[in-house]
């Protein structure tokens, strides 16, 4: 297939658009060059950039304005980058006769559904989400865009977890439970790109040990939970000086993607331990 991979200069896009490039032609778009990034060009404005992309047979867009723009970017700079660039992109993927849309989504819309009251709390699809900020509001927006257009496209929203380049002992506990390496993000895409069916929204997160019935204890006394869970790593992870959570708020339950897309993470806390870590991006 040709697959056109919006934001394919940044983090997210430009793992996306190497990891596509195995199996696909990959055009890479983005305001900005990169190595990844074969047409400059705003996903909004489809006219200045079409000929130069060629026939697209699908389309991932994981172009936005996120969650280090919220307070910088203007609310208007949010619908325009994250609503109206993703309609554009519909109907432009609609009229190539392309079969297939990947929204890249996130976690962050949840909200204030993610806020603790009286245990951590457990986030799977089930959730309702309960946008805070400019940034859950138009990505939720655009899942609803791009799950409107099931008729004409095999469409799936992927709501990723958190994947920041951080410390590395902040990053080993969050794959426990919140976080995600960016080679799994651009494995979940590569699934999605070839999902067949009904319009589908995955949560996208690294495998938790955790079960619901954790929650409680995750909150309350975190280390106990995570060593009846995950026997003797709290004593390995102490030998690289990394302390645990004394406390968990969420956990992120990516077992719908496991079922029904075949997503199956491998980085976890056992490659940070490994320092089996993600390369920076080249872009
Ligand atoms: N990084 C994370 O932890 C994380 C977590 C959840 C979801 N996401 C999602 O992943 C996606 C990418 O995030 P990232 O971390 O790679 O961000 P990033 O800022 O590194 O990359 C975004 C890229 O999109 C480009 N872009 C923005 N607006 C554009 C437009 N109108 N036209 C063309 N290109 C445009 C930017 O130039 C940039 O290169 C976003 O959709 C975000 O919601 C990221």
């Amino acid at each position: 297939m040709h697959v056109l991979v919006t934001g394919a200069a940044g983090l997210i896009g430009s793992g996306v658009a190497a990891r596509l490039r195995e199996d696909h032609d990959v055009t890479g778009l983005d305001l900005v060059a990169g190595e990844q990034v074969q047409v400059i060009g705003d996903c909004f404005d489809v006219a200045d950039w079409r000929h130069r992309a060629g026939k697209i047979d699908a389309v991932v867009h994981v172009a936005a304005l996120h969650a280090p723009h919220v307070g910088q970017r203007s609310e208007a700079d949010f619908r325009q980058a994250n609503v109206k660039a993703t309609s554009r992109l519909l109907d432009f993927a609609v009229g190539a006769g392309a079969c297939s849309f990947v929204l890249t989504s996130t976690t962050s819309l949840y909200g204030h559904a993610l806020m603790p009251s009286g245990g951590a709390v457990w986030i799977d699809e089930q959730l309702q989400p309960q946008p805070r900020d400019i940034y859950d509001e138009t990505k939720l927006l655009a899942e609803e865009l791009v799950a409107s257009a099931s008729n004409a496209l095999n469409v799936t929203s992927l709501r990723m977890s958190r994947c920041f380049p951080e410390p590395a002992d902040v990053m080993a506990w969050y794959r426990l439970h919140r976080g995600i390496d960016r080679r799994d993000v651009a494995e979940a895409h590569a699934l999605a790109l070839s999902r067949k069916g009904p319009a589908a929204t995955y949560v996208i997160s690294a495998a938790t040990p955790f079960h619901r019935d954790d929650c409680g204890d995750l909150s309350l006394d975190a280390p106990s939970a995570i060593e009846r869970r995950c026997p003797g790593l709290i004593a390995r992870t102490a030998q690289q000086g990394w302390m645990p959570p004394n406390s968990i708020d969420r956990v992120y339950d990516a077992s719908l993607a496991a079922r029904e897309l075949g997503f199956a993470p491998r980085f976890g806390i056992e490659a940070c331990l490994a320092a089996d870590w993600d390369p920076l991006p080249s872009a």
